[in-house]
This record gives C-alpha cells, structure tokens and sequence, in this order.
C-alpha cells in the first residue's frame, strides 16, 4: 500500500531560554532529535538570556534581598525575552525547570507533545525572582528528586522525551508505542545475535516464531519486571 501523504502541520516549536546556550547544543543535535529537525516535525530554538541583558556587563542576576548564599536571576532580562517571544506568537505553556516543580512523567510527555508552542526557561544559580513564576509561568517541572547545577539538562531531557512522541519521528522501529511506562509497565528484556553468549541462550520462545507466544511472554516478563523493580507503577 501506498503511504499516504504527508499533510503539511506545523513543527512543534520549543524555544529555550538559558545562560548557557552551548549546554544544549549537542544533546539536542544528535539522533533522534536531529532527525525530528530534519524532517521539519520539530524546532527548537536556543535563546540566550543575556541578549536580553540592559547593562553593558550583560548581567542577568543579582544578591538576593535577605542575604543568604547565591544569586538569584533577575526580572527584567527574562520578562523582556519572554515579551519579545509572546509578540510574535502565542504559546501554550511557559515551562519553568526547577527542583521544585512536579516531576516528569511520561503522561505528562505525552500531554505536552500534543503542544504547538512551548517556551522553557531554565533557572541557574538560587534560580528566578519569585515575581517571575507569578508573572509568567504556566508550569513547573523537575527531572527528579535531586539538584543540578541548571535548569538545561533537565529542558534537554523533557524536550527529547517530547520531541521523539511528536507523530513521524519514530518510525516501527523504534515505537514509542513499546516504550517502558507507556502502560503503567516496564519493558520486557531484548536480545540479538549470537544465540548464545557466554554460555548465556536467548529465550527459546524468542527465537520460535511463534507471535503469539512472543506477545504473552514479553507481557510475563514486563509484569515480572515491574513487580520486582517498581511495584508502585501497579498500584496506580
Ligand atoms: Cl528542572 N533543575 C535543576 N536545577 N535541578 C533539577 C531539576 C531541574 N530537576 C531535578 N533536579
């Protein structure tokens, strides 16, 4: 049969607000997330919040008010790039990442891919001027239960984890559809070639060609995994 064609939508459009540009400028170049570029399914664009600095130095953080430790990153470069951004088109999140955001999940991926326009801001030092979050945000996201030292690795993993759900990047191959998490379960164990590795055989059924069979055993093996290892996702 033929494919059909492919009708013309949108790229999903994430633009990324940082310190440190070059920080995400390989992990978002490579694989399948540069292949979500190429076939025009998704764009990101890596904004550096210094341009948007109003002082000579380029400064974007300051002591915060009470004392304490670290800097904190100041109101008026990021509002003026996200004001800059919002003139020229409307979005449907504005993404704060920082640990004290709810955690990712992959329902919440599969959410956020259905998006046009995302704008992510990533926090460095003691992170953003309070004022900020109440201004501007529309959600706070944390990678986990511990401290980078910025927000981009963790814009980086949400944008991957988005960017391969966006509908063409994937191919069979590669399926989100098999996913670990995808159904509340862990994936099932893969093997390829040889058939036995030190002294270690491939799982009989596997090689039986067998559909059927396959299907139930990968089906035990995923329950079993994840009765072992996250018994929580079973509860839910
Ligand atoms: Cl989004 N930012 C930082 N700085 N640390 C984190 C995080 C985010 N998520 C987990 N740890």
């Amino acid at each position: 049969m033929k494919p059909i064609p492919k009708t013309t939508k949108k790229a999903m459009r994430i633009d990324i607000i940082t310190v440190l540009p070059e920080l995400l400028e390989s992990p978002l170049n490579h694989s399948i997330m540069k292949r979500a570029k190429e076939k025009g399914l998704l764009e990101v664009n890596l904004i550096s919040l210094r341009d948007f600095a109003t002082d000579k130095h380029h400064t974007v953080d300051d002591y915060q008010y009470g004392g304490g430790a670290g800097m904190v990153m100041m109101c008026e470069p990021i509002s003026s790039c996200i004001e800059h951004l919002k003139s020229e088109r409307t979005y449907d999140e504005i993404i704060y990442m920082t640990p004290d955001g709810e955690t990712l999940s992959q329902k919440q991926l599969n959410k956020f891919s259905l998006l046009q326009n995302i704008i992510i801001l990533c926090g460095h030092y003691k992170g953003i001027d309070e004022r900020i979050r109440q201004l501007y945000i529309t959600k706070e996201i944390s990678i986990g239960d511990y401290v980078l030292s910025g927000g981009e690795l963790a814009a980086a993993v949400f944008t991957d984890g988005v960017g391969r759900l966006l509908p063409g990047v994937l191919n069979d191959e590669t399926s989100a559809l098999t996913d670990s998490f995808q159904d509340n379960l862990l994936a099932p164990p893969v093997y390829t070639r040889p058939p036995v590795f030190n002294g270690l055989e491939v799982p009989e059924v596997l090689l039986s060609g067998h559909e059927k069979k396959i299907q139930e055993w990968r089906f035990e093996q995923s329950m079993e995994r994840t009765r072992q290892r996250r018994p929580d996702l079973l509860k839910e």
